[in-house]
């Protein structure tokens, strides 16, 4: 007789499960488990609720499932601050769980990763930075056109349902600015009676606003994109056109208005373009920067170089106590934006090169020599091999690493390791309150 485990049924696309989840996951989403132990990773489930999940991708160990319903809240929830039209904001997932909670599971998620994961340790984890602000600290938000209810909304997708968009009169992610900047392009679309783009069919028109601010400079920049078509001028400053069946904000775009965003950061201003990368939370980028600087050590003697540096705000914030600063990114538009900065700040030690990492590290070699100190800053997919092998080569004594995905740092980290980096020291700082995201920076040295 077989004594083997029965096989576990996994469950179907589109099946709806009530689940009580245990605990969270690297990443934020809930963990929880279907009567027979069969594991669901549960998007907008905290530990000690008991939800209605619809799933989606299903595997022969574990589905992903989003929550539909709350059925039981956790006694350890918090009431939700920022609802629209009755549905939670699906930009603020962690926002039922208290402040202080949120701190020590991203501190934990960040250590973890590197020991685990990278199978790293020997290294010191720093007490974890608090957002100054744990509400309305974003400077920059997407925001999509539907239909509710037969009436013209602008607002989000709920979790889950990218068929739906509920109308959002008042974000508590974003600034009043951003708040009435959004609603008078509202007001504008319903008065001239524009239809929302369908991704369905491709009829309508209005597809998405970005609303970006210069916090410190009171700038507001909107920028619509839509389907090519007839209508009156929009009360933007950007307007991009995207034909065919794209979900995304990128493409041809006239200027109306304002060309160009200002924000003052570590003392300095920056112009950003709008294709170019900006933190969307400007008072906490300026702390993880000056985290980077202590890091980084530097005295006014070294070659630092700044790889993926959008608009050379790390650089150039640092460029005062360092002989010479590279910059490096792939965004052109980003890369002028960083030598318009340098310009406009009198910062005269800094060279930015617009290439694609993963080819522009020799030649950046080549032509600026070995680097002191490598400052990185890459997109949420971390380094590939190839890019780590290339800085490896550049042979910097010192690299500081600025990741927002601990998931990517510590398998990067665990190779610099192995080359022969020592990892010293990691510092999470919270910039993203409300959800399970969490920026670090980590310091590695070469041994010997
Ligand atoms: C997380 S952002 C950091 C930007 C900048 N350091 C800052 O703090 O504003 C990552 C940047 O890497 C750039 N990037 C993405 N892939 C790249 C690549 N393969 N080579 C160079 N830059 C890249 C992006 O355009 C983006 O500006």
């Amino acid at each position: 007789m077989s004594t083997a485990a029965p096989k576990q049924a996994r469950p179907h696309r589109g099946e709806e499960l009530e689940l009580t989840v245990e605990s969270l996951a690297q990443g934020g989403r809930g963990v929880a488990r279907r009567d027979d132990g069969f594991v669901v990773f549960v998007a907008g489930g905290l530990p000690g609720d008991r939800v209605r999940a619809r799933v989606g991708k299903s595997k022969k160990g574990y589905a992903e499932a989003s929550t539909i319903e709350l059925i039981e809240a956790s006694p350890d929830r918090i009431a939700d601050t920022c609802v629209h039209d009755g549905e939670p904001c699906p930009g603020a997932p962690w926002q039922g769980l208290p402040y202080e909670r949120q701190l020590e599971l991203k501190a934990e998620q960040v250590d973890e990763a590197l020991r685990r994961l990278g199978g790293l340790d020997g290294f010191e984890t720093e007490e974890i930075v608090p957002a100054a602000s744990e509400w309305r600290y974003r400077n920059k938000l997407e925001y999509s056109f539907g239909d509710a209810d037969g009436e013209l909304a602008l607002g989000f997708h709920p979790r889950g349902d990218w068929r739906r968009v509920v109308d959002v009169d008042d974000c508590h992610l974003a600034s009043e600015r951003n708040n009435v900047a959004r609603n008078e392009v509202r007001e504008w679309a319903r008065e001239n009676g524009l239809p929302p783009h369908e991704s369905t069919d491709g009829r309508g028109v209005l597809r998405h606003l970005v609303v970006r601010e210069g916090i410190r400079t009171g700038q507001v920049q909107t920028r619509l994109v839509t389907a090519p078509a007839e209508f009156p001028r929009p009360p933007v400053d950007l307007h991009t056109i995207i034909d065919g069946p794209s979900g995304g904000t990128d493409g041809p775009t006239g200027v109306l208005g304002e060309e160009y965003l200002e924000e003052e950061l570590a003392g300095l201003r920056f112009r950003i373009s709008h294709p170019a990368f900006f933190q969307t939370n400007t008072v906490m980028a300026e702390t993880l920067y000056g985290i980077a600087g202590v890091y980084a050590g530097l005295d006014g003697t070294q070659d630092v170089w700044d790889l993926y540096c959008g608009i050379g705000t790390i650089g150039l914030s640092l460029a005062g106590r360092a002989k010479s600063v590279w910059g490096m990114e792939s965004v052109h538009e980003a890369i002028a934006d960083a030598e318009r900065n340098a310009i406009r700040n009198g910062i005269n030690n800094s060279h930015f090169i617009a290439a694609d990492a993963r080819v522009g590290v020799r030649p950046l070699i080549e032509q600026a020599g070995n680097p002191d100190v490598v400052i990185i800053d890459p997109p949420r997919a971390g380094l590939s091999q190839k890019v780590v092998r290339r800085l490896i080569e550049a042979e910097a004594p010192r690299i500081v690493y600025v990741s927002c995905n601990p998931t990517t740092l510590a398998p990067n980290a665990a190779q610099l390791v192995e080359a022969g980096y020592v990892l010293k020291r990691i510092r999470p700082v919270d910039m993203f309150p409300q959800t399970p995201h969490v920026e670090c920076v980590a310091l590695l040295e070469r041994a010997g």
